[in-house]
């Protein structure tokens, strides 16, 4: 089983117009696999121009907010594809995608890294970041999972916020746990 990543994935559609979406990727020294799921503009993105950047990134403040919405960030051409690098990013991989396997319901998209680039020092994860990084996720599934569910893995997770969070990494928190509270019931609590 290879390694799985989470960066920020950036795409752009036939206008341009570029999308971020955090998302993990099979990991590899010449070539990545990304996974969206067949309703992400990712994956609509991916098919139809074939290129992509994955950017690793370590605010994990932009992983909240892309999670949960369509976020616009501050971002600069990419060197070898016609893609966007992201500011915050600390390093990133431009890809062309070599093969797109679309069986529902997600996707398994073969990427070409085809440059390699460097932004900032990667300072790295601590406890809330990786806290911070789970509650997006849960927040990502609430039409999927039971509300006791992600109400007890938040409190669980908030003990590492706590302890361990910088400004950034609270705000983010702030902003997961009030979209988590304002989601009516999901599928599963009505099952
Ligand atoms: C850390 C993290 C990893 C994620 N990994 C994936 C993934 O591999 N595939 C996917 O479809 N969604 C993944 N998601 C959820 C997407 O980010 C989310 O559905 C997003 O709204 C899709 O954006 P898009 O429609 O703009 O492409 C992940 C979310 C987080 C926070």
């Amino acid at each position: 089983m290879p390694m799985i990543v989470e960066g920020i994935i950036t795409s752009r559609d036939a206008g341009g117009h570029v999308n971020f979406a955090p998302m993990g990727v099979e990991w590899g020294e010449e070539r990545l696999v990304l996974k969206p799921f067949l309703e992400t503009t990712t994956f609509r993105n991916l098919t139809a121009n074939r290129t992509a950047v994955f950017n690793l990134v370590d605010d994990v403040l932009l992983f909240a907010q892309a999670a949960i919405g369509s976020p616009q960030f501050p971002w600069h051409p990419a060197e070898r594809v016609a893609g966007a690098v992201l500011e915050a990013a600390c390093s990133w991989r431009e890809l062309e995608v070599e093969a797109i396997d679309a069986t529902p319901p997600r996707s398994r998209i073969d990427a070409r890294i085809v440059h390699r680039g460097r932004g900032r020092e990667f300072i790295g994860f601590n406890r809330a970041r990786h806290a911070v990084l789970e509650a997006a996720i849960l927040a990502t599934r609430v039409h999927m999972l039971p509300a006791a569910q992600i109400r007890e893995e938040l409190g669980r997770l908030e003990i590492l916020v706590e302890k361990t969070a910088g400004p950034r990494e609270r705000e983010a928190w702030a902003l997961l746990t009030d979209y988590v509270a304002a989601r009516p019931a999901s599928s599963a609590d009505r099952a």
